[in-house]
């Protein structure tokens, strides 16, 4: 079967990771971190054209403040030192997410990441930060009301299709595969219009632990899946 020409990764563990090794949640982030260069190298070498990582949802601000700064200094870090490695390696980089409540040094990062690597076509790495689906079609909703009260979107131009151009992944193709790690069996509010036909592959491994083998294994996994999107197998069909 084929390849998936996007995954998307819900990167779930690091505190576990770091409670059974007797160390504070804030070293399972920073071994996160090390597993995120990994995965976006290993989607390079394995033709993966999308990737998309869950860094911090909407509802990860209900955390302790002390670990949701050491969040978002990792976010700052990350986007300083991995920036221009990233744009060398072609990668573009797009943010989903609601920037509003961002501070205005990480949205100058995060702009800075998307206006740099904008023109590049290797990779894209998709980051989602501060996402949370239900919030993503709030906000394209709004954003659609406000077009349709000025009179520029007509009742029957209230389409599917116009929803996905108003979402943060306008013009990304939906996720073939979605894998979340730790062993818990939730999307957690994560591209739930998106996925409507994703494959799921649930792995029992902590994030900190998601290697190349594993990254591997899960496309193994997808590729012996067989996707019908509601009509029938190819089998029956031919
Ligand atoms: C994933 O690891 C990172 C984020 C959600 C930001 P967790 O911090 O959720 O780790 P667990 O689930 O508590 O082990
Ligand atoms: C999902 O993990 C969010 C990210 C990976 C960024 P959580 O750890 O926040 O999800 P729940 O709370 O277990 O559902
Ligand atoms: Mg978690």
């Amino acid at each position: 079967m084929r390849h998936p020409q996007h995954v998307a990764i819900i990167m779930d563990g690091n505190g576990r990771w770091a409670r059974a090794r007797g160390l504070p949640r804030s070293m399972g982030h920073r071994r996160g971190v090390e597993a995120v260069r990994q995965a976006v190298r290993a989607a390079g070498e394995l033709g993966i054209d999308y990737l998309t990582l869950f860094a911090f949802s909407s509802e990860n601000w209900r955390r302790p403040k002390e670990e949701v700064d050491e969040l978002l200094g990792l976010l700052k870090h990350f986007i300083r030192r991995d920036l221009a490695d990233l744009h060398k390696e072609g990668v573009r980089v797009r943010v989903i997410g609601a920037r509003d409540d961002l501070t205005s040094d990480i949205r100058g990062l995060l702009e800075e990441a998307e206006n740099l690597t904008r023109d590049n076509q290797r990779q894209t790495l998709v980051v989602a930060f501060n996402y949370g689906a239900r919030d993503e079609v709030a906000r394209a909703m709004r954003r659609i009301a406000e077009k349709f009260a000025a009179g520029e979107v007509s009742l029957d131009g209230l389409t599917a299709d116009l929803l996905d151009e108003h979402l943060d992944t306008a013009g990304i193709p939906d996720p073939d595969l979605v894998i979340r790690t730790s062993g818990e069996l939730r999307l957690s509010n994560f591209l739930l219009w998106q996925s409507a036909y994703s494959e799921f592959v649930f792995l029992p491994c902590l994030w900190p632990d998601f290697d190349r083998q594993a990254f591997e294994d899960a496309i193994a996994e997808y590729a012996s899946r067989d996707r019908r999107f509601g009509g029938l197998s190819r089998e029956i069909a031919s």
